[in-house]
């Protein structure tokens, strides 16, 4: 549990409620170390959780109200938990309101909430997993009750799909919901199996916020997941994780929806390879992986940006053989992610002159 981020949770819900909390939940972000844009293809990923999360302080309080305050935007929502109805926007509100309408475990009693974060918004560590999650946890703890990180993090997809509209895979509510401090979560997308997957002891993962905010992303997201779902159809297979190599070359699909599914076909093998490499200690194999993850997404699966692009080769530029960066989450902007030998990645802020976050 981020330490800082609670305590200052329970401090803040005491201030706006007049009262002490009865409990407070912290659930991290994640970032992603490979295997993008295939955990709706049934693919694998290959994400872990970082420092910092969302923290959710709560309270039982009598009658069917919840009442919510979300310090970060000093704004407050209050509705019926039995019948949660979806606000006129898209906001923090209706991640909030559809995890209470899905949870897999609910109070019976009202409650007061007080959510605080330390996720840089809009910067593709998934805060909203983050949140949906931690709601979820904290609705289950005052139920007196615990609930399951996979029905956890199947609800707070459903709220992204019903309640919010955008067509996400599961990854990052697994990663968040599932996932172990400092370990790599190697999850398998379609039957949900996983293994925690600790990185050599002098390897560190970096985080750089590209400081472009990904903005009107959701409708490429949900076109990227519509094309890969017609190559997948027209290939005649139930998801492109079924498909291979010569069957995308030779399949009779259109040229866009070609190179939306070589891109999955190989970012799905890069996984493969990644987890080799993690096993082996073998970071040129593990930064060969990286690099050739970007260049899929940049000219291929085309989520990224040129400001991304550009970063990402100053970064490989200065870290040499000591590692490699690459786009991570949904793309349009957000975080790169760097895995390399734990001395070069301290020194990169720097070099960079710009802050590295470390996952851990
Ligand atoms: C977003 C989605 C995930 C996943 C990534 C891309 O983070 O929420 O489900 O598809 O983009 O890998």
């Amino acid at each position: 549990m981020s330490e800082g981020l609670a305590a200052s949770a329970q401090e803040q819900f005491a201030a706006a409620f007049g009262h002490a909390p009865q409990g407070v939940v912290f659930v991290p972000g994640r970032v992603n170390l490979i295997g993008e844009h295939v955990d709706y293809n049934d693919g694998l990923v290959l994400p872990m959780p970082v420092r910092e999360g969302t923290a959710i302080a709560w309270r039982s309080a009598p009658g069917g109200e919840i009442h919510v305050k979300a310090a970060d935007f000093g704004s407050e929502d209050r509705f019926d938990l039995s019948l949660p109805e979806k606000p006129e926007a898209t906001d923090w509100r209706a991640y909030v309101r559809g995890m209470c309408a899905l949870a897999p475990v609910r109070p019976v009693s009202g409650l007061q909430l007080l959510i605080t974060g330390n996720l840089p918004r809009g910067s593709g560590l998934s805060s909203s997993a983050s949140l949906c999650v931690g709601v979820g946890k904290a609705l289950a703890e005052a139920a007196d009750d615990e609930a399951d990180s996979v029905a956890l993090a199947q609800a707070a997809q459903r709220t992204e799909h019903e309640w919010v509209g955008v067509a996400c895979g599961i990854m990052d509510q697994m990663a968040v919901a599932a996932g172990e401090p400092g370990k790599a979560l190697m999850l398998d997308c379609r039957d949900l199996s996983r293994q925690q997957v600790a990185l050599p002891h002098d390897w560190a993962v970096g985080i750089v916020d590209s400081g472009v905010t990904r903005g009107l992303v959701d409708g490429e997201y949900n076109a990227r997941r519509a094309q890969c779902e017609s190559a997948a159809a027209k290939l005649g297979v139930a998801s492109l994780r079924d498909a291979d190599l010569a069957m995308v070359e030779s399949g009779d699909l259109d040229p866009l929806e070609r190179k939306r599914a070589l891109h999955v076909v190989e970012e799905i093998a890069r996984v493969g390879s990644a987890a080799r490499a993690i096993a082996a200690g073998d970071l040129p194999a593990m930064c060969t992986v990286l690099r050739e993850g970007h260049a899929s997404l940049r000219d291929l699966f085309e989520v990224s940006v040129p400001a991304v692009d550009e970063l990402v080769e100053r970064i490989d530029a200065l870290l040499g053989d000591a590692g490699a960066a690459r786009m991570t989450g949904a793309g349009f902007g957000g975080s790169i992610v760097v895995v390399g030998e734990r001395d070069a990645i301290g020194g990169l802020p720097a070099l960079l002159a710009r802050p590295v976050r470390l996952a851990f």
